[in-house]
């Protein structure tokens, strides 16, 4: 299993929902330090209360947006200062923009296709700064074994670190989410990629794809959609809880026998 005791980790979209769930766990687990990343305030009172529930200083907020290349920079640049470097990432931070890939206008019977700009802004969010903030993690790691003159990882239980991006059981296909679900599935482009890329810096790369779970951006949809369309295709007949995401995701970044994906989704499958 890995030792989280000497490990940095990244969480963005930190200040809600599944990563705030993710950095609790990785706190309780013991791990040293975490760069919470969010572009709402919230995550700064998140970081807080972490702390004080694990009694030490292990979450630093960060707030800004994750598609900012030099916040980006400015985050890894600050905890390679305090820490030495990042070697987990949970590239978190996600939005969901939802609408039908065409649809006609019943009086005018004209075809109107999904905006553009919210499938550029959904892409940029969701795949190309998760990819980045994953590659950054990669980057840190190494360097820092670039500076001990290492060169390729040479095996054995104890990698270096481990991402695992957030896909969605939409990967799958799912009605009213063209966008969504294209950044989602292309994550798992990314993940088996970077997989095969990063394993010579002795790190692992996953993605878990989670089904429906209680946090703002679910709570955000029509309440009926969820009891009428979502509720009686899952097995458990609920949400997920956060938490049980976030176990998901902790075990991934632990257990080095486990790699690709998982598919936390209490059995939802998307109706035709
Ligand atoms: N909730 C679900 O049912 C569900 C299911 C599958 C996958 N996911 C994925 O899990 C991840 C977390 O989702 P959640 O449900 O916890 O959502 P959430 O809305 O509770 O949290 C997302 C967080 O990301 C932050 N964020 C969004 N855009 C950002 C940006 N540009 N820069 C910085 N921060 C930004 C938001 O401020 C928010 O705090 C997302 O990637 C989402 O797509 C969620």
């Amino acid at each position: 299993m890995l030792n989280l005791t000497p490990r940095v980790a990244v969480i963005t979209g930190g200040a809600s929902g599944i990563a705030r769930a993710v950095a609790r766990q990785l706190g309780k687990e013991g791990i040293r330090a975490i760069g919470l990343v969010d572009f709402s305030e919230a995550v700064h009172g998140v970081a807080a209360e972490i702390n004080k529930a694990l009694g030490r200083e292990c979450v630093h907020a960060f707030q800004g947006d994750v598609t900012d290349k030099s916040f980006r920079a400015s985050v890894f640049a600050d905890l390679k200062r305090r820490y030495g470097g990042v070697q987990i990432c949970v590239p978190a931070a996600g939005i969901v923009r939802d609408g039908l890939a065409v649809r006609v206008d019943k009086t005018t019977k004209k075809a109107k296709l999904y905006d553009q700009e919210l499938m550029e802004k959904t892409i940029a969010v969701n795949l190309i700064a998760s990819t980045y903030w994953a590659m950054e993690t990669i980057a840190s790691v190494a360097e820092s074994r670039a500076e001990q003159g290492l060169g390729a990882w040479s095996g054995g239980d104890q990698v270096e670190g481990a991402i695992v991006f957030i896909g969605s059981i939409s990967s799958a296909g799912n009605k009213g989410q063209v966008a969504y679900a294209a950044t989602k599935a292309g994550l798992e482009g990314v993940t088996s990629t970077l997989a095969k890329e990063a394993i010579y810096y002795g790190m692992r790369v996953a993605v878990v794809h989670p089904g429906f779970t209680d946090t703002p951006m679910v709570r955000a949809m029509d309440p009926k959609i969820i009891e009428q369309a979502v509720l009686p295709n899952t097995q458990l007949k609920r949400l997920l809880d956060p938490a049980e995401v976030a176990d998901a995701i902790c075990f991934m970044i632990r257990n080095p026998a486990v790699s690709g994906a998982i598919w936390a989704d209490a059995g939802w499958h998307a109706p035709a």
